[in-house]
């Protein structure tokens, strides 16, 4: 344990590891207690001379070390803080080590731990340093033998990468797997797993020839919720092969559930591991938000198996090298398989649904990070703790600088660059640089004479664009003029530097169209091509385009397909958002008007109460009845900015008064349009016993039903709570019971909502995803208060150690509960939190540390309480490296 000033990493450090290790060969005595493993590494050298060879280790008792066969002695070597320093001479030679581990122990969910029975491996970032001694540095790249020893009773499947070369019987009751994986691999990404498990698998046809064998293991009993991820395991691998060319180059591929997991999932070469939420899906548990869930994240980590693992990072820096490009992977698949069996207009609003949750996302995650003291490049310079830069930036923001490098190489150059970039480094670890290098390759070779070179900039520096546009149209030239104007402000710590770092411009792919005063679309010629959409690239600080044969003053439709990742900035009236609401033909761009306009309503509720306008009603009245769009989308178009995102456009911050417009809002929106949400809430639930299957129009279905309900609940309307009783009571599945309870919580009376809790319990209490929910409802309702969490962190079921439980009750209220962690006795709570989380497992302590990031922007009374609370957090002795960092950076 460290307190302040640990030592800072820098990108421009990086120096190659002198030691190459063809081969590594592991033996696992497995037991929770105490684990020992036998490690043989073979290593050469790289450079002329002798070099000390560094192996990293953690948490680690080291038994014995030899070289070359011969023991050393404790003089022969340097151990010290997590570093075993040997000083061989032989330019060839082999080490053999034999440590211990404790993995019962091991609160932290890295490197060797138990779950349940189970027990299971974490190495990405540095984890496999808490297994044995190793080089833990991605581009040590080596061909891994394991074999694992456990009791058979009670570990009867014992699983690493590869493929199984032996499985045999040992003395006492013991078994023993041998595993070879034929591809060389980092460290981080080495996985064992071992425990009792019910398994679904089936067989397929290799692209190319051959079979393989796709596996999902789950808990025993829970075999029947894992038809879906293994149908999405199949559905990515097809998608891979047909849109990517990429083809699965393994015999086995196997996914296990976990029920402690720090993140999401890890693609662990062949051998994925996953958070069970994200692999455990049936009607009457998962609600069709967990089932797209599900297939994004089966989907990202099988596209790693490319993108991650055949071609990996040399330093974390470079991490974005291999998450952004799997983000902006796995958007695609979902994007596709929305749009699957759909074309034209109808293909394209499926695939928008999918921008838009993608683009909230970031605005409400990678805006404020970008903005505040954790601002950094997607190809970050420096950091204390890399587990602290596992980032909305480098995952986000990293798939939209990947998404306009295909915009700007459009879908067959960017195919053509990645081919390209498989080409070149196919089996290597290498850098961001190289990925653009390869596409640049194709960029030039389509249009001669330009670079990726201004477009780099999107690596190095932080910081939201802001881009401004003016537009003007000349009646005697039938011409529009439209210039756009970026800004880069100095971002997060950048801000404090004096003087504050300039910043040169970025590329911006700047999609427009422009409409007619009717709405309709008005063709562009724009660089020899003719379309309703041009994509303006601007380059320079400024820039001013003109498009002639416009014969009227046009609308314009900006940053269509949020075409880059900025803030734009245009004044223009209500009735021209109300317009494009109406009328844009990219859908995208359709939705952010609407949002813009009711943005604009709620900040004039919280400043002088405003009622909401003619135009804002009837907007949304014209969307409610607009015959041509479909369910999914409709529910998209026609619900309001949540209170997180309104309070990211407010200053100074003031989260009670964007709680209370919100609610107004819905409700007046609830009361003036009534008989519309009716008809519409009758219409799709008329459907309600139909079987249920996640398909994208029976989901879409059920969320514009759902978001009916709530503005009918908001609204106080005399039918809805019986309604929400009756949709509660006969729903045949989760999203429509959850979809139900939520609006009782909501904006029910708390009676009625308490006895359907109550039963909902009763109902679920043995299944822990469901129980996660169940927990979660009742931290983010309106009425939750510290005493709330704090009771329910009593309920026999909570625990701080598991990560979902965690996350459902302490991050939901102190992230997603504003009128909760802003009322009192909240900031104490999450700094008595953070610190209990720390003790227990920092990665996750510091997640929850960021939650008061934006301190600094909020008014008086709020910003006080946070820090004051930041400072307690600060002066805690022995903070972990990773709760250090965040404070110290929130502080500065
Ligand atoms: N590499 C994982 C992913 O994005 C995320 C992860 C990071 C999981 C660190 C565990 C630990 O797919
Ligand atoms: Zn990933």
């Amino acid at each position: 344990m460290r307190t302040e000033s640990s030592p800072t990493i820098s990108r421009n450090d990086y120096q190659p590891y002198p030691y190459a290790l063809p081969r590594v060969e592991l033996t696992f005595d497995l037991d929770p207690a105490c684990t020992r493993v036998y490690s043989r590494l073979h290593l050469e050298r790289q450079s002329e001379s002798p070099e000390p060879l560094v192996l990293n280790g953690e948490e680690l008792a080291l038994e014995s070390v030899s070289l070359d066969g011969r023991r050393l002695a404790v003089s022969d070597y340097r151990l010290e803080d997590g570093r075993l320093t040997l000083f061989p001479e032989a330019a060839r030679f082999v080490i053999e080590l034999v440590s211990t581990c404790r993995p019962q122990e091991n609160s932290t969910l890295m490197g060797l731990y138990v779950s349940g029975d189970h027990l299971f491996t974490q190495c990405e970032a540095e984890g496999f340093r808490r297994i044995t001694w190793f080089p833990d540095r991605p581009d040590v790249m080596a061909r891994y033998t394991v074999r694992l020893r456990a009791d058979r009773a009670r570990y009867p499947l014992l699983l690493s990468n590869g493929n199984l070369a032996s499985n045999d019987e040992l003395p006492d009751g013991r078994h023993e797997a041998v595993w070879e994986d034929p591809h060389p691999k980092p460290c981080y990404l080495f996985a064992l797993v071992a425990g009792s498990f019910d398994c679904r698998e089936q067989s397929l046809d290799k692209d190319g020839g051959g079979q393989a064998l796709l596996q999902v293991y789950s808990d025993r009993g829970s075999n029947s919720k894992t038809a879906w991820a293994l149908a999405c395991l199949e559905h990515a691998v097809r998608w891979d092969e047909r849109r990517f060319g990429l083809k699965l180059d393994l015999d086995r591929f196997m996914i296990v559930a976990a029920r402690d997991f720090n993140m999401g999932a890890m693609e662990n070469k062949g051998l994925n591991i996953f958070n069970s939420a994200y692999v455990l899906a049936d009607k009457d548990t998962a609600t069709d938000a967990a089932y797209r869930a599900i297939e994004a994240v089966i989907g990202h980590e099988y596209f790693h198996n490319w993108t991650g693992n055949r071609v990996t990072c040399r330093d974390w820096f470079q991490l974005s090298l291999k998450e952004g490009l799997t983000v902006f992977r796995d958007q695609e698949f979902s994007a596709d398989m929305l749009a699957q069996g759909l074309t034209g207009t109808e293909a394209r609003s499926a695939r928008a649904v999918k921008r838009i949750d993608d683009v909230s996302t970031l605005r409400i995650a990678q805006f404020p990070e970008d903005a505040g003291p954790m601002a950094h490049p997607i190809r970050p310079e420096s950091y204390q703790e890399i587990g602290n830069f596992y980032t909305a930036t480098v995952y986000e923001k990293g798939a939209e600088v990947i998404r306009m490098q295909h915009t700007l190489l459009g879908e067959a150059g960017f195919q053509a660059g990645m081919a390209e970039y498989f080409r070149r480094h196919d089996g290597q670890a290498v850098t961001c640089d190289d990925f653009v290098s390869a596409m640049e390759s194709v960029y030039t070779r389509l249009h001669p004479g330009k670079t990726l070179a201004v477009f780099r900039r999107w690596y190095s520096q932080a910081g939201t664009p802001r881009v401004t546009v003016e537009v003007s149209w000349d009646p005697a030239q039938q011409a529009c003029n439209i210039t756009l104007t970026q800004r880069n402000a100095p971002a997060g710590i950048e801000k404090l530097q004096d003087p504050p770092t300039a910043k040169p411009p970025l590329h911006i792919p700047f999609a427009i169209g422009l409409l007619t005063r009717e709405g309709k679309p008005i063709t562009l010629h724009h660089e020899g091509r003719q379309s309703d959409t041009a994509l303006l690239e601007l380059t320079e600080a400024s820039h001013t385009w003109t498009f002639t044969g416009i014969p009227e003053s046009p609308v314009v439709s900006l940053l269509r397909n949020f075409s880059a990742p900025v803030i734009v900035e245009y004044e223009r009236p209500d009735t021209d958002l109300a317009l494009l609401a109406r009328h844009d033909a990219d859908p995208f761009a359709r939705w952010e008007a609407g949002q813009a306009l009711a943005s604009r309503q709620l900040l004039a509720m919280m400043k002088t109460g405003e009622a909401p306008s003619a135009l804002f009603i009837d907007t949304w009245q014209a969307l409610l009845l607009d015959a041509d769009i479909t369910d999914a989308y409709r529910a998209r178009v026609l619900a309001l900015p949540s209170d997180r995102e309104l309070l990211e456009k407010t200053t100074p911050m003031d989260p009670l008064a964007a709680v209370r417009a919100c609610r107004h809002l819905q409700s007046a929106l609830g009361n003036r349009l009534t008989p519309y949400w009716m008809d519409v809430y009758r219409k799709t639930a008329a459907d309600a016993q139909a079987d249920y299957s996640p398909d994208p129009a029976s989901a879409g279905r059920r969320a514009l039903k759902n978001l009916a309900l709530s503005y009918l609940m908001a609204a106080g309307h005399p039918d809805a709570a019986e309604l929400a009783r009756m949709q509660y009571d006969v729903a045949s599945n989760m999203t429509d019971r959850m979809g139900a309870l939520s609006c009782m919580l909501r904006y029910g009376a708390s009676g009625v909502a308490i006895q359907v809790l109550d039963h909902f319990y009763q109902q679920w209490q043995h299944d822990p995803l469901v129980m996660d929910k169940w927990f979660a409802l009742q931290a983010t309702a309106p009425d939750a208060t510290v005493e709330t969490v704090r009771s329910l962190m009593l309920h026999p079921a909570f625990s701080l150690r598991n990560p979902n439980r965690a996350r459902s009750v302490v991050f939901q209220f102190c992230m997603n509960n504003l009128q909760g962690i802003h009322g009192p006795g909240g900031y104490d709570y999450w700094a008595e939190q953070v610190l209990a989380l720390d003790s227990l497992n920092p990665e996750i302590a510091a997640r929850l540390a960021r939650a008061f990031d934006s301190w600094s922007r909020y008014a008086d009374a709020p910003r006080e309480g946070m820090r004051a609370a930041l400072e307690h957090v600060r002066g805690h002795a022995g903070l972990s490296r990773n709760v250090s960092e965040i404070v110290n950076k929130a502080l500065k």
